[in-house]
């Protein structure tokens, strides 16, 4: 799920056929010039070789640079032009916009109709065969987003939007990761990638535009109060609600993701009570701070975030 070498898409497959070009070019000449050197090892005289004085010697250092002249030719060429496969103009993609946090990734589904839009959280949800274009921002230091079966890596640089277009020919679920060192919990910033058939997709854009329902039992029922009522809602939205921070993830559909911090846990009630108990002990340095919950208070939070399909 996390591997260039397995690309699932158009970018990351252009890629790995210059990898590949590279590997079969270079091994071979890595073995032809041990060879030669072997050879030369082998068949020393004591008064040395002089270019002139013996014809296949000078004949042999021709052919070797034009051979490597010639392939280096080809390597250049192959990078060229996968390059251009990279950044070739799409039609009709699906337009997203990530933003890197430390240490998440916000993630927003861009429509001309604002009704359209939404955002979620450390999942990026696309369409089999139809490229996504998506658009790179950090609101802090500089990220990169790599999502190796799909693409290369690109920076998110503070201040400057970058673009990077992918095109998943493959479904399936993969991983992306930061690959720019970026404080503290780097490591644990990592991306869900979810490529589905197209009516797939839609199906869960449709649900994700969809606002949180009222939860039913009376445990979440007071949870959701005790979640609008503190200090959880200045920082997360709930749509629906009246939760409305934006400065932590979006959690309107939370219980539909996989894992909780960036990919840092699994999701489910032990792990989301144990994270919202002590984020520091999970994620060291996270933003997430301690709200101060009365032990009922906290089982009722997680009852009702667990409701968040
Ligand atoms: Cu974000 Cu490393």
């Amino acid at each position: 799920m996390q591997s260039a070498l397995a690309p699932a898409g158009d970018q990351s497959a252009a890629i790995e056929r210059v990898w590949d070009l590279m590997l079969w070019i270079c091994v071979p000449m890595y073995v032809l010039v041990l060879l030669a050197l072997g050879l030369a090892f082998w068949r020393r005289r004591p008064g040395g070789y002089t270019v002139e004085g013996d014809r296949r010697i000078a004949v042999g250092l021709t052919a070797f640079v034009v051979l490597i002249a010639g392939l280096l030719t080809v390597l250049t060429a192959s990078s060229y032009v996968a390059d251009r496969r990279l950044h070739a103009p799409v039609t009709d993609p699906v337009n997203v916009r990530i933003t890197a946090k430390q240490w998440w990734w916000q993630v927003e589904y861009l429509d001309a109709d604002p009704s359209k839009q939404f955002t979620t959280a450390n999942e990026l949800h696309l369409p089999v065969d139809r490229p996504a274009r998506i658009e790179l921002r950090t609101s802090d230091v500089i990220h990169s987003l790599w999502i190796p079966v799909l693409n290369g890596k690109e920076d998110l640089i503070p201040g400057h939007d970058n673009t990077i277009v992918m095109t998943p020919r493959r479904t399936g679920a993969y991983r992306g990761q930061c690959a720019e060192f970026c404080g503290l919990q780097h490591a644990k910033m990592a991306l869900e990638v979810q490529v589905d058939s197209a009516g797939a997709f839609d199906a869960w854009k449709a649900h994700q535009l969809a606002s949180a329902p009222t939860p039913s039992t009376p445990t979440a029922l007071a949870g959701m109060h005790d979640f609008t009522a503190t200090a959880c809602a200045m920082c997360h939205t709930i749509a629906g609600t009246d939760a409305g921070g934006i400065t932590g993830p979006n959690l309107t559909h939370l219980a539909s993701r996989r894992t909780l911090a960036a990919g840092a846990l699994p999701l489910n009630r032990g792990t989301l009570a144990a994270w919202i108990a002590d984020p520091q002990a999970h994620k060291p340095g996270t933003n997430m701070p301690v709200v101060a919950l009365q032990p009922r208070q906290l089982a009722n939070i997680v009852d009702y975030l667990m409701t968040l399909q």
